[in-house]
């Protein structure tokens, strides 16, 4: 089992302050920044764009990870990488060319993943898994931070961690120190959290807690 890495969400964060907030997450272990662009379209919510995430990039010394929920990812890849992402993964959902997105955002010099809401099944990403450095599996509906866990997803977990040899399975969404031991069990190695970190008086505390919880 590769290591777990802690990923948390700036999305729930305190946005007057996102530099600020980025720099704390990263002091107190933080393995990745994870970025939620939503567009309105492919979710019921606007977020950030480009612009914010190169104002973000040099508050983090460790690598963006770039979550984009939006309905036509090919055509804004190029410009999250300018802005300086690490690894871009897109919504599977609705893509009638996913070689294409992998190829297009590798040929730019980053990394690519490929995400799937809960109700998608592992099978849609089949034939693409071996082209992917990470696979995000939404253990929530995409679209709104602090959400319950849904633990049919842990089935999922398992599937594609089969899938995958030791690359990274992202999971995401509803992940505390309840669901963070299950979903590691299960087979997940990089743990995204926003509302369990960001609402933790020591933010420290909080990703080692979701680090080792599910050592024990
Ligand atoms: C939801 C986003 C998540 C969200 C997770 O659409 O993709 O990254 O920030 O938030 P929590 O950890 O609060 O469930
Ligand atoms: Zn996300």
């Amino acid at each position: 089992m590769p290591t777990v890495k802690i990923s948390p969400s700036i999305l729930a964060s305190d946005f007057s302050r996102l530099g600020e907030q980025i720099r704390e997450v990263v002091d107190a272990g933080a393995d990745m920044i994870h970025i939620d662009v939503m567009d309105g379209h492919f979710v019921p919510n606007i977020t950030i764009g480009p612009p914010v995430v190169a104002a973000l990039r040099q508050h983090s010394s460790v690598p963006l990870d770039v979550h984009l929920m939006i309905s036509d990812p090919a055509s804004y890849v190029e410009d999250f990488v300018n802005a300086g992402a690490d690894i871009i993964t897109f919504q599977i959902e609705g893509i009638n060319h996913p070689h294409r997105i992998l190829t297009k955002i590798k040929e730019l010099g980053c990394q690519a993943g490929v995400a799937l809401n809960p109700g998608t099944p592992e099978d849609d990403i089949e034939y693409l898994v071996d082209n992917v450095d990470m696979v995000l599996l939404m253990s929530v509906n995409p679209g709104f931070g602090g959400q319950r866990f849904i633990p049919d997803v842990l089935r999922k977990i398992t599937n594609v961690r089969s899938m995958l040899g030791d690359r990274d399975l992202e999971v995401d969404g509803g992940i505390d120190e309840r669901t963070a031991p299950l979903v590691i069990k299960a087979g997940a190695n990089v743990l995204v959290a926003g509302s369990y970190i960001y609402r933790h008086d020591s933010y420290l505390e909080a990703i080692e807690t979701l680090r080792t919880t599910g050592e024990q």
